[in-house]
């Protein structure tokens, strides 16, 4: 049955230096939540709303958006939606260029809060050019820079590397600390949550499901997995990944879906981006590819789909140079699944999403039809006739997958595709990735989550912003 509130029986109050962390499934109210809480709920969104949010002891409805941002410096969770200037200073100076502040003070808070985030020396980078992570840091300085008493942050972790996820942290705790800062952050990292909240909320279907301290909540293993969080975990890659790949040897057993010499990209070349990566990746491969913010990683995935051409040396996929290939032919060999699923989508049905790019490569009406429904049963997907966008965000990125599954496409790249999906999601999408190993395909993720990395890869790369560092076996 579908539910009529998106929040109901709402009772919370924060206090002053307090953290709060409010956690749940997707779909459970949390970004509703915050969004009640700067007032664009009810003053931008429709819909209908009872019963009082006060802010400082103002009440939302009676004040304006505007007015709440002197009290709320509020991160909402999509990067994208939110950047809008041409120059990351400019974005990070937005908020306390609209209150009007002195000119020395905004030039202080922006470089305050630029580097409380890492991104010193991006100041006059276009926001659009900036990777993933660098957005969310982005995103996350123009809400430290407006000096507010109460910071609503609506995951900001999940795009950011662990570093740069524990410097954030570090910063909001002592903003907490001796500024007496209310923070209030939506978020799935349970270890996180427990390092610094002081109280957690759980969200069910739009209700409170508990509140209470964060050790008590968030040391109750049962309650965490019956709101599909998972409880605290640390995840130790170097205990899981021990064994030096040794590519000389694998070549001589396998043969490479992908090999890559000597790849480089830049787009000034003062400034490469990625630099001399050389890798080879076998058939049937499961590899996590993982690194700091900015390092190249998407960079080099869309090298391997063909997005990129290399601006030095050479990308061959199952023996063939990339830059012999069209970008249609490298697409039946490698398909690309980004975080956002919904930029992939745009037909009325789960069948005819499938058979679109099918349907352009003129193949019969019979063959089409069989790949359409072998792929949706692979990644378990039944009814055909659904719309895509009513779909979850997991069974989405399931559907993007019988895509590049039904094109024949044996080598499977996943960017980040964790971003915004609650842990059984993430799970749901992994294990897919997992079924399609053990028939035999390719699988590069490319992920923050190092319990996902722990849980799924069998063989690791790290890189850094000058290459590959690490690439390590899983042990036996
Ligand atoms: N148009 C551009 N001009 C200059 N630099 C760019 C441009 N586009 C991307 N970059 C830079 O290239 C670097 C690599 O970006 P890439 O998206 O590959 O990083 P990433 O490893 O995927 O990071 P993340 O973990 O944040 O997703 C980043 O520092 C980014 O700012
Ligand atoms: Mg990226």
């Amino acid at each position: 049955m579908e539910r009529k509130y998106s929040l109901e029986g709402i009772n919370i109050s924060v206090l002053e230096g307090e953290f709060l962390a409010v956690m749940g499934e997707t779909g459970s109210g949390k970004s509703t939540f915050c969004r009640l809480l700067n007032g664009i709920i009810p003053h931008f969104y429709g819909g209908h709303l009872s019963g009082t949010v006060t802010v400082d002891g103002e009440h939302t409805d009676e004040s304006s958006v505007a007015h709440l941002a002197l009290k709320i410096g509020m991160a909402l969770d999509d990067p994208e939606n939110q950047l809008f200037t041409s120059s990351v200073r400019n974005e990070a100076a937005f908020g306390p260029e609209n209150l009007l502040f002195p000119v020395k003070e905004i030039e202080e808070r922006v470089k305050y809060a630029l580097s409380a985030v890492g991104l010193e020396g991006f100041k006059e980078r276009q926001p659009m050019t900036l990777s993933g992570g660098e957005k969310q840091r982005l995103v996350i300085a123009a809400t430290l820079a407006m000096n507010a008493k109460i910071l609503v942050l609506d995951e900001p972790l999940c795009r950011l590397d662990p570093e740069g996820a524990a410097q954030v942290m570090s910063v909001l705790g002592e903003l907490k600390d001796k500024h007496k800062i209310a923070v209030i952050m939506t978020a799935h990292d349970s270890k996180k949550m427990l390092q610094y909240a002081d109280r957690v909320c759980i969200l069910k279907e739009g209700r409170i499901a508990c509140c209470g301290a964060a050790k008590n909540i968030l040391s109750n293993r049962t309650l965490l997995e019956e709101n599909g969080i998972q409880p605290p975990y640390e995840a130790d890659i170097y205990s899981v990944f021990t064994e030096k790949t040794d590519d000389c040897k694998e070549h001589e057993t396998n043969i490479p879906a992908v090999e890559i010499k000597d790849f480089s990209f830049f787009y000034t070349p003062e400034n490469p981006v990625a630099e001399k990566i050389n890798l080879t990746i076998v058939d049937n491969d499961y590899i996590a590819l993982i690194g700091h913010n900015g390092c190249g990683k998407t960079t080099l995935l869309k090298g391997i789909t063909g997005l990129l051409s290399p601006s030095t040396g050479n990308i061959f996929i199952y023996g063939k140079n990339t830059s012999e290939l069209s970008i249609s032919e490298i697409s039946k060999e490698t398909g690309f699944i980004t975080q956002n699923p919904d930029n992939q989508l745009f037909t009325d049905s789960v069948y005819d999403e499938v058979a679109f790019a099918l349907k352009n490569a003129g193949l019969s009406k019979e063959e089409i039809k069989q790949r359409a429904e072998n792929a949706l049963n692979m990644v378990g997907l039944k009814d055909m006739t659904l719309f895509p966008h009513a779909l979850s965000k997991a069974d989405r990125t399931r559907l993007v997958f019988a895509c590049v599954i039904a094109m024949g496409c044996r080598i499977i790249i996943l960017d980040e595709v964790d971003v915004g999906q609650d842990y059984t999601g993430c799970l749901k999408i992994m294990d897919i990735a997992n079924a399609l190993y053990s028939k035999g395909f390719t699988i590069i993720f490319v992920t923050h989550n190092m319990s996902l990395v722990c849980k799924y890869a069998r063989r690791l790369i790290i890189m850094d912003k000058k290459g590959i560092v690490t690439d390590v076996k899983r042990k036996k």
